[in-house]
């Protein structure tokens, strides 16, 4: 078990996680040269990213969308900041496909020119939150002897992304400096088809009505639940179906009355002048 500080990297007040992070490559971000057909998925953690990242890949690539090949999501939509796979970021062709946990002030100086596009992913925090609890108790091995516990260091932003309140709204505040669209995770649960729309929209993209419905079919949770593909680490695998849900509400089985109200205080304060829509439960 490691605690959170040596899982952490805190670089100009955003905490990274140590693993994977190329150290020199988030001191240079600011030099990326972005190109115009780029494509940045951007979340903070568990807000619906490997599902994204899915999408994205089913939308840009036929051969997903058909089954054809053996490549996994993460190839064809890696990770910008962790880059396991060291890709050579530089040489590979366009559209080039990222995901990243940025905030929006250590993104490429390119993306804040209005260049390329971007989704931002965001999700109810309470989900958010209990869906952290669990990946750090399972997957990260963070200390987090009990949710309690977690939820003061997710409401210190001592984890991993740092504090979602400033993730979001940091974005949210800037959103004029980029070529933004902001889609909600229980939006794409209640109505995936109408968000692939959506975003194709956004993106540029048309799909034939067949190739839509192959987008969407390969996209749900049950079907990337046996999709090895769409699973990138082995540690993932194993917690994909013991704890993942995907499901909108969990944080009911989570949290106390005490603790809901205490979060409810604090989204009001911080997300006040914030007018993005949120859904908190399945009705
Ligand atoms: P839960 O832990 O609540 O189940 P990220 O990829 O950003 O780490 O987010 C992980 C969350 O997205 C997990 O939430 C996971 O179940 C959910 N997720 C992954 N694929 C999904 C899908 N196809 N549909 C709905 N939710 C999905």
């Amino acid at each position: 078990m490691e605690d959170a500080d040596s899982f952490l990297f805190k670089f100009k007040g955003y905490h990274f996680g140590r693993e994977e992070l190329d150290i020199g490559f988030i001191e240079n971000l600011d030099d990326f040269v972005i190109r115009e057909s780029d494509v940045f998925i951007i979340t903070y953690p568990k807000s619906g990213t490997s599902w994204f990242q899915q999408l994205l890949s089913l939308i840009y690539f036929e051969e997903h969308r058909k089954g054809i090949g053996n490549l996994e999501t993460v190839d064809r939509v890696p990770f910008f900041e962790y880059n396991f796979r060291k890709m050579d970021f530089v040489e590979r062709p366009s559209p080039r496909l990222f995901a990243t946990h940025l905030p929006y002030y250590l993104v490429p100086r390119g993306l804040k020119n209005k260049k390329a596009k971007i989704i931002y992913i965001y999700r109810n925090p309470k989900d958010v939150m209990c869906s952290y609890f669990h990946f750090s108790k399972n997957v990260t091995l963070q200390v987090t002897s009990s949710f309690e516990e977690f939820m003061e260091q997710f409401l210190e932003g001592k984890v991993l992304g740092s504090l979602w309140f400033d993730h979001i709204k940091g974005w949210y505040e800037h959103k004029s400096l980029f070529n933004i669209q902001f889609l909600m995770y229980e939006e794409m649960k209640k109505d995936l088809r109408g968000s692939v729309l959506k975003v194709c929209k956004f993106l540029g993209k048309e799909l034939s009505e067949e190739d839509l419905d192959a987008v969407v079919r390969q996209a749900t949770f049950e079907n990337m639940k046996n999709d090895p593909r769409a699973n990138y680490d082995d540690k993932l695998k194993t917690c994909f179906g013991i704890q993942k849900k995907g499901t909108i509400g969990d944080w009911k089985n989570h949290m106390t009355a005490e603790q809901n109200e205490k979060f409810d205080k604090i989204f009001q304060t911080e997300m006040k002048d914030i007018p993005l829509k949120f859904i908190w439960d399945m009705n």
